[in-house]
């Protein structure tokens, strides 16, 4: 049953700055032990606060308010890359990247060509994400223009704000999933002028990566990222090392991964780069320079064996980062769980470097960040997504942390809200997400039809 309520009362907690990397950075969030969050009819947050106080300013009578007491209201996630196409393949054994692409993956992509088999699979992932508290994300199709529409039309019915687009691959990969320069374009232009911003959806560019893209497409993919207001481009960079001197022999005449890229004109505002495990400094300066965006895949990079992000350097250069989960490589559509593993991944760093003591850690805080307004910021949507402000769209989640035993365990020895935080990133998974709110519509895991 879907009632509209006009508020909903719970602990409300959401990050409204960058809290860097101090433990308990007090200025840049917002936290109510008892607090309510009211919506407009739209959709749209109206006022967040105590809830005594917004009794008294909203006069709310007790039938609109739903009482989620003792419960965490959060806003939604925000996953920055991944691949709907490859859920079904996910925890594939034993390759990194070149040779599981070859077995794996291309041979599962040839099957969204199919617009019935693609409609499913979009479901099941639209399904997955939101389960784990994910409201929006940024996705790869497959090559087939049918698999976006597919994709597109199931976040519509759900009214999610969904970002995606058709891969484009004219090399290097098997012939049955090749586009051209020439169709790359009219399908991608089609999909933009059918799909770009229509309710929630934009698109993104997709260029595969420069290993599967001639010259003569990336130049078509630079013209669509241009020639679009607000139009994404999204593509893998560096996070194999034999990707990377794969790719810099097909460009010889750029100084290194990023400037091929660069140099077609696709790196800057609204450009995401997956992985960056292998940045170069001057690679990872120039990408802050041109406000360009890294997605820092963690689960990924550990199950193909990739490396290890540098998320150092990334905060020393003020980096746009966000967090992907990148599945199929990715083994988690659990923001939590990808939160589990940056931490881990970032304090792996120690155990490489000459000074320990330079090094820093990814506290709860600026964890959260990441997952919710760090990567609507990253995405150019700080002024839609990723906190529970007034005039932000009403995509949130509310959490049991009572639903998980061992959680539930560890959280009576907690004493801070830091304390708490760490707890939920590292032991927290979608069964401690009861509910989620899409553009202030209540969905409830057990309301929604499955597939
Ligand atoms: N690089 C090029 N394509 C892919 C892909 O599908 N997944 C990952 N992880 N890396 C890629
Ligand atoms: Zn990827």
């Amino acid at each position: 049953i879907a009632i509209a309520p006009k508020a909903v009362r719970g602990t409300i907690f959401f990050l409204t700055e960058d809290p860097g990397t101090t433990i308990d950075p007090v200025k840049s969030y917002q936290y109510y032990d008892d607090g309510i969050l009211v919506l407009n009819d739209d959709g749209h947050i109206l006022d967040v606060g105590y809830a005594t106080e917004m009794h008294s300013k909203y006069q709310l009578a007790a039938h609109t308010v739903l009482n989620y007491s003792g419960k965490f209201i959060f806003p939604g996630f925000i996953d920055t890359h991944t691949h709907y196409p490859q859920s079904e393949i996910i925890a594939a054994f034993g390759e990194q990247l070149t040779h599981w692409l070859d077995k794996y993956i291309y041979p599962t992509e040839a099957h969204f060509a199919d617009k019935s088999y693609a409609s499913s699979a979009s479901r099941f992932f639209l399904n997955e994400l939101l389960d784990n508290g994910t409201t929006t994300a940024l996705v790869f199709g497959t090559v087939h223009k049918t698999s976006v529409n597919a994709l597109f039309e199931e976040a519509e019915k759900l009214n999610m704000r969904i970002i995606g687009g058709k891969i484009m691959m004219d090399r290097n990969a098997p012939h049955y999933l090749l586009d051209t320069p020439e169709t790359t374009y009219i399908e991608s232009q089609a999909l933009i002028e059918t799909w770009h911003n229509k309710g929630r959806i934009q698109y993104a560019v997709t260029p595969r990566f420069a290993i599967t893209s001639s010259p003569e497409q990336l130049a078509v993919a630079a013209k669509l990222f241009h020639a679009y207001n607000g139009v994404y481009l999204q593509t893998h960079i560096s996070e194999n090392l034999s990707e990377v001197m794969h790719a810099k022999q097909l460009f010889p005449a750029s100084k290194n991964y990023l400037s091929i890229y660069d140099d077609f004109g696709l790196v800057g505002p609204r450009a995401i780069f997956a992985h960056g495990v292998h940045l170069t400094d001057e690679e990872f300066s120039l990408l802050a320079k041109k406000k360009a965006t890294i997605s820092f895949c963690p689960t990924s990079n550990l199950f193909l064996g990739s490396g290890l992000f540098d998320f150092r350097k990334a905060q020393q250069e003020n980096c746009h980062l966000g967090l992907g989960t990148d599945i199929g490589a990715g083994t988690s559509f659990s923001m939590f769980q990808t939160l589990n593993e940056a931490y881990k991944i970032v304090q792996l760093h120690k155990a490489y470097t000459d000074t320990p003591q330079n090094e820093i850690t990814l506290t709860p805080f600026k964890a959260f960040y990441l997952a919710t307004l760090g990567a609507a910021r990253a995405l150019y949507l700080g002024d839609k997504l990723g906190s529970l402000q007034p005039g932000k769209e009403g995509d949130f989640i509310v959490l049991d942390l009572e639903a998980i035993p061992l959680l539930k365990f560890r959280l009576q020895k907690t004493q801070s809200l830091a304390d708490r935080l760490f707890a939920l990133m590292m032991l927290a998974d979608d069964r401690t997400v009861e509910a989620f709110y899409l553009m202030g519509k209540r969905w409830q895991k057990v309301d929604r039809p499955r597939f």
